[in-house]
């Protein structure tokens, strides 16, 4: 896609679109200092509109593939988002993100662990969680900040996966590649690959067609 072609650039004015390019460049160096500064190892080619909300905590790893495209700007996505890209890993936890994935006013929050594979495509305003944030029971509710992490509450979503606008995916989700989960769904458990699921909690109601 060339610059011009994003809907952020289109019916502008000149001026506006100096500014939008400007405005676009300043992202990118913003971002970069963001990587810099949080620890974040980001592969080549990625793109971002808007500055993501990043936070990693000691002993966390938060790893981008190549070509990865961050949307935190509601003009620069069809359906528009209502924030920016939230990506938060708390102490010793992995958030690990493919290549060429698209992020659109996502929210990933690590606790323990969730990976991300190639060429996922998450929907505006998804949100993916390993933790409940907090406590089960009522004591220590309110201050005890979260849970401590569990491997069983990984969260993997596979490669070639697109889950659609709204969508919260919990603790223990696996999503098996080349999936599509309907928009508003909430996802618990295991999805098979290649499935068409929807819903809450998210059912597979078909089968995504084998590439041509
Ligand atoms: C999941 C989806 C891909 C299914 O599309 P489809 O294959 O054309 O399937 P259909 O529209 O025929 O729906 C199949 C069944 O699932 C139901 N369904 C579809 N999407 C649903 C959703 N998001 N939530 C709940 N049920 C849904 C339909 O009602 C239908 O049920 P029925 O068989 O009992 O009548 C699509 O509905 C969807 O949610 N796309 C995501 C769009 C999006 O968020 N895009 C982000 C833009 S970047």
């Amino acid at each position: 896609m060339g610059i011009n072609d994003n809907p952020i650039f289109v019916g502008r004015t000149l001026t506006e679109k100096l500014f939008d390019r400007f405005r676009l460049e300043v992202d990118q160096l913003r971002t970069r200092r963001r990587f810099r500064l949080t620890g974040v190892s980001a592969g080549p080619d990625w793109k971002v509109f808007g500055v993501p909300v990043i936070t990693r905590k000691p002993g966390s790893v938060v790893t981008l593939g190549s070509g990865v495209v961050l949307v935190s700007r509601p003009e620069a996505t069809a359906l528009g988002i209502s924030h920016r890209v939230i990506l938060r890993a708390g102490p010793e936890a992995r958030l690990v993100i493919g290549d060429n994935v698209g992020l659109s006013g996502s929210t990933i929050c690590a606790v323990t662990s969730v990976t991300i594979g190639n060429r996922v495509l998450l929907g505006p305003d998804v949100i993916v969680t390993d933790s409940d944030g907090h406590s089960i029971a009522a004591e220590g509710r309110r201050s005890a900040g979260f849970p401590a992490g569990e491997e069983s509450n990984a969260v993997v979503i596979g490669d070639d996966v697109f889950v659609g606008a709204r969508t919260m995916v919990m603790k223990g989700a696996h999503i098996g590649a080349g999936s599509v989960i309907g928009a508003g769904s909430l996802v618990l458990g295991t999805i098979p690959p290649n499935s068409i699921a929807v819903g809450s909690p998210a059912k597979v109601v078909g089968t995504v067609p084998p590439k041509s």
